[in-house]
Parts: C-alpha cells; sequence; structure tokens
C-alpha cells in the first residue's frame, strides 16, 4: 500500500441527510423499523466516507449503537455523519440521527453509533485515505473516541479468539 493521500481541505468532512419517515418504514409497533434507522445510517456514513476518500468505500464496522428515542412517521429524520479519525485506510466517522415534528418543530436526538468504512480500489484493493486532522478541543475529543473504540474492539476480538479456542 502507498502512503497516505494528501490531506485536502476541500474535502467535506461531514454529510447530513434530510427525509421524511415514511409509512413503508413502520414496524410492528407503529414507528420507524430499527432497520430502515439502520440503513440510513450505513447510507450517510458512506456518502461520508465516499466524500473524504474519493474512493468507493466498504463498511467494516458498526458499533456502539444505541436507539435513544424513538422516531414516528411523518417526523424529519436527519441523519449527520462526521469523520473523526482516519487510518490508513480507513475512516471513522460518528452517525448522529435526530427526529422533529413538523407540527411543533420539537427535535429530539433518536440514535447515534460509530461506523467505521475502508476505502477500496476497483480491484476491491484497500487504497489510502487522505488524513483527517482534527482542530478543535470537541475535535481532539471525537478522535481519542474513536481510538479508544479501536482499543476496546481489539481486545474485543482477542477474547473471542480466546472464547473459541476454549470451544474446540
Ligand atoms: C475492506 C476489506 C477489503 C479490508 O480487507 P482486510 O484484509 O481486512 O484489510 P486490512 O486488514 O488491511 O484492514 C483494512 C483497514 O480496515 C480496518 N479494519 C479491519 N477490520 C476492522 C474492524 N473490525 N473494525 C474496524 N476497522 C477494521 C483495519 O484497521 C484497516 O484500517 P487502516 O488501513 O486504517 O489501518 C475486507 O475486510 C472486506 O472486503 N470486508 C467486507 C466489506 C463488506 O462487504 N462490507 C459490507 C458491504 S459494504
Amino acid at each position: 500500500m502507498n502512503s497516505h493521500a494528501q490531506p485536502s481541505r476541500q474535502r467535506p468532512r461531514e454529510v447530513t441527510l434530510r427525509f421524511l419517515a415514511e409509512p413503508t418504514d413502520v414496524n410492528f409497533g407503529g414507528k420507524v423499523h430499527g432497520g430502515a434507522v439502520m440503513k440510513w445510517i450505513d447510507q450517510a456514513g458512506y456518502a461520508c466516507a465516499v466524500g473524504w476518500s474519493g474512493y468507493y468505500c466498504v463498511t467494516v464496522y458498526v458499533g456502539g449503537i444505541r436507539f435513544h428515542k424513538p422516531i414516528f412517521i411523518g417526523q424529519i429524520v436527519e441523519v449527520n455523519a462526521k469523520v473523526i479519525h482516519t487510518g490508513t485506510s480507513s475512516m471513522h466517522i460518528t452517525i448522529d440521527v435526530s427526529a422533529t415534528d413538523p407540527r411543533t418543530g420539537g427535535r429530539k436526538t433518536t440514535t447515534s453509533c460509530l461506523i467505521v468504512f475502508v476505502a477500496v480500489d476497483g480491484g476491491g484493493d484497500t487504497v489510502p485515505v487522505p488524513s483527517w486532522l482534527p482542530e478543535t478541543e470537541e475535535d481532539k475529543r471525537l478522535e481519542q473516541h474513536a481510538k479508544q473504540m479501536a482499543k476496546v474492539r481489539k481486545e474485543q476480538d482477542e477474547e473471542m479468539l480466546i472464547a473459541a479456542s476454549v470451544e474446540q
């Protein structure tokens, strides 16, 4: 693999999808299906990763998903995706989903998670992405969070390997 691609200030770090929750998104309880929310998260993360890297990207990890509040049909959904850490080929993206009642303007955060995309070329091989460097205190905190989550994942993977070897 080559070294990192050059950072570019023109690249959009953030993407927000905005649309109405439709009757086709409903679950058996009359609210928006969790699977529909996960699809929107993946779509927003994908658009953000492609915009940042300039390459086709694939999801390698989705985690820490938390459904804080339900989304109702007819609410305006906003799915915000923001790069908070880059590796060699990976982009760690935080996702925040919110829903607004158009009648009252009342808005609430409904879902959040972390998603990791990897940029790949036409042959499916990983390619380097432009480095993202945090500048504000908030961005430094978010990048630290992404690094901490990567450490936790590594420990979890090692624990699962140990568990698998004990079971055999
Ligand atoms: C993406 C893919 C080509 C990478 O291949 P790979 O052999 O895992 O490559 P690497 O081990 O070099 O890892 C590539 C990057 O992914 C990251 N990565 C791999 N597994 C990860 C995981 N579970 N969580 C977070 N990041 C992960 C690595 O840390 C590395 O990041 P870096 O380049 O910034 O250091 C391969 O994993 C793949 O095709 N996965 C399936 C993707 C897919 O089908 N997604 C669903 C549909 S889009």
